[in-house]
Formats: structure tokens, C-alpha cells, sequence
């Protein structure tokens, strides 16, 4: 997709049909809807555009369209969204350039990509740090554990609006199931863009090759790489298991993306707007949740039709690589603090 850059100034919906039409075969739809508007059908006075990287059935689309409606409702057609989901405007890294800038005014980015602005975004994402997302969800969208971090990156004209998971990350392969370390050993597995991805792959004894999430199946389908790691959704979603069929449950770390906003988008906002805002977007990270339980089911069940095989791994496997990773990434004083800070209220939590 090089020539994304080109692609900004273009309407969403321009955008929209230019790359559709240049899907690689097989590769999931770069979107074939136009992206979903404000709620109700009815024009907003002001929309704010928004961008992600899935498809529309993906949980992350789904919740962000019923927060596009509601924002609409609950402002009475002041606030409308505009999303555009299938990577059509660009990747994440792009997203957060796009978003400072103003080109867009929000995006679901990974924390691979808020690293870049403050590296204590990478101690939310460790191996270890979570029991489940339930858990993972409640400390992350507590202002009082996350509030001062949120607004780290607002010299950037970045605030984080908040987290929803990204679920269980584990490990898939063209080559087979990973039963040992050995199994795994020089195999090339793509990671995100993202320093702790790269050390955790390396740790664990692979050949971490970074790309952009959209890449992954023309790589796997190529043998650029021999696998990659995500949820099942994703595997299901963006079509992994079409060219990568051996899905291990290595369950390496829960993983986190996030909602942006540009800053000042958010302080033009009115009281009355910020807080319709803010309730609207709880509801749609509650929502986000519980689709993520459902769908992830719905994921393994299609994938398996369609001839994925799944295999469970001892978790000592990789135990003692992980938890290297760990102590690797909270060693500054404000990473420590972090740290100690989300295990105290996720112990609270249970
Ligand atoms: C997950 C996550 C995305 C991220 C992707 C990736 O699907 O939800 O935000 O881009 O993993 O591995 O790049």
C-alpha cells in the first residue's frame, strides 16, 4: 500500500473504492462498505472521522458503530462519526500521525504504536500482567490507575480516551503445531512494529519480522513468514487461518488497543458534549467486552470448519522467556510505578 500517503487528502469514501479495488485475492476486503456514518441516518453538524484496521464484523467496528449512533442521539445531531475501518486510510502508525496532525480526528491504535509517544504504554501490554480481560478491562478504564498516563502524549495532541482488549495473543504457523521451544526455533514470525514484540518474539526463541497488521496475509500466503501471533478473532477475521493453519494457545500476553483523539477536538467539545462523549464510549468498551467472549467462540468454531487445528502448550514452555520480557520492560522509575500501580488494582479486582 504505498501509495497511502497520496490517499489522505482523498474523501474516506474515495479512499474507500480506490483500495478495494486493489486487494491481494483472497486477503480480506480493504473495504468494501462505505465507511459507517453518524447514528440515525441523520447528517451531524459536526462528524469526526475515525479509523481502524478490521473488518466490519469484527467487535472493534461493531461497538464503534453503536458509539457513532449514540454520539449522535445523545448530542442531538451536534456530533456525528465517520469510520473507516479495513486499514483504507493507512495503518496504526499513520493513524497516530494523522491523528496528531488533524488529518482524522480519532483511531484505534495498538499500543505498539503509543510506545512511540511514551514507552510506559508497552507495561500494559507484558506477558503476566492480566488473569483475564474482565480483569484487564476494569484497571485500564479506572482514571484513578490510568488518568495521568492518558494524558501523557497530550503535548503530541494526543489523549487516549481509553482500552479495549485485544484478548489472548497466541501463536500461529504454516509449519505446524508448536508443541516445544524447539518447534518454534528460527521460525520467521511477524510481530508489530513495536520494541517489547520484538524482544518477547526473540526471547522466545524465533525471528521477529515487523510489518503492519494488513501485510500479514500476503506475507504468510508468500512464506516472507512462516507465521504470526494474535487473538482468534483476528485470525478468524483477517483470514490467517487460510494461510497459516496451525493455531497454538500459547497465550503469551493480553494484549490492549486504544481509542485516540485528537486533543484539541476534544477540548473544542462542549460540557454537555464531553460528557454524552464519555458515556457513549463506556458503553461501547462494555460492549466491546462482551462481544469479544462471543466471537472469539464464533472464531474458533468457523476456523476449525475450515481447517484450522488447534493445539493447547504446556505454559511452562515459555515461561521463563516471558517473564525475562517482563522484568526487561519496567525497569525505568515511571515504568516500575506503572507497574506496581495496574497489579495492585487488577489484584483488587481478583
Ligand atoms: C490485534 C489488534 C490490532 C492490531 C493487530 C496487530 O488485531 O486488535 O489493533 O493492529 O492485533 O497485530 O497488528
Amino acid at each position: 500500500m504505498k501509495f497511502k500517503k497520496a490517499l489522505m487528502g482523498l474523501t474516506a469514501a474515495v479512499a474507500t473504492v480506490a483500495l478495494a479495488a486493489c486487494s491481494a485475492p483472497g486477503a480480506p476486503s480493504t473495504g468494501a462498505s462505505a465507511p459507517a456514518g453518524g447514528g440515525g441516518g441523520a447528517a451531524a453538524a459536526k462528524t469526526l472521522k475515525l479509523a481502524h484496521n478490521q473488518t466490519e464484523t469484527h467487535p472493534t467496528h461493531v461497538a464503534l458503530k453503536e458509539m457513532a449512533a449514540a454520539l449522535n442521539t445523545e448530542t442531538k445531531g451536534a456530533l456525528g462519526v465517520e469510520i473507516s475501518p479495513n486499514s483504507t486510510l493507512g495503518n496504526q502508525a499513520e493513524y497516530l500521525q494523522m491523528v496528531k496532525t488533524g488529518a482524522i480526528d480519532m483511531a484505534i491504535v495498538s499500543s505498539s504504536q503509543l510506545v512511540g509517544l511514551n514507552p510506559d504504554y508497552a507495561v500494559l501490554s507484558l506477558p503476566g500482567n492480566w488473569t483475564s480481560i474482565d480483569q484487564q478491562m476494569t484497571v485500564l478504564n479506572d482514571p484513578a490507575v490510568t488518568g495521568t498516563l492518558y494524558k501523557s502524549t497530550e503535548k503530541d495532541k494526543v489523549t487516549v480516551v481509553g482500552g479495549i482488549t485485544q484478548g489472548a495473543r497466541s501463536m500461529y504457523s504454516k509449519k505446524g503445531a508448536i508443541k516445544t521451544a524447539a518447534d518454534l526455533a528460527g521460525q520467521k514470525i511477524r510481530v508489530q512494529e513495536d520494541p517489547m514484540f520484538l524482544a518477547m518474539i526473540t526471547a522466545m526463541g524465533a525471528t521477529p519480522t515487523p510489518m503492519a497488521f494488513s501485510e500479514v496475509y500476503t506475507a504468510l500466503q508468500s512464506g516472507v513468514i512462516d507465521g504470526a501471533e494474535n487473538n482468534e478473532i483476528s485470525y478468524f477475521t483477517q483470514k490467517h487461518y487460510e494461510v497459516a493453519k496451525y493455531f497454538t494457545s500459547t497465550r503469551h500476553l493480553i494484549g490492549v488497543d486504544y481509542l485516540v483523539i485528537n486533543t484539541d477536538v476534544l477540548n473544542g467539545m462542549t460540557a454537555d458534549q464531553k460528557s454524552a462523549f464519555d458515556k457513549v464510549w463506556k458503553a461501547a468498551y462494555a460492549k466491546h467486552l462482551a462481544l469479544w467472549k462471543t466471537e472469539t467462540e464464533k472464531a474458533i468454531t468457523e476456523t476449525k470448519a475450515k481447517g484450522a487445528e488447534y493445539s493447547e502448550i504446556d505454559p511452562s514452555v515459555f515461561k521463563t522467556a516471558l517473564t525475562g520480557v517482563a522484568a526487561q520492560f519496567t525497569k525505568t522509575d515511571s515504568a516500575k510505578a506503572l507497574y506496581d500501580s495496574i497489579t495492585k488494582a487488577a489484584a483488587a479486582v481478583k
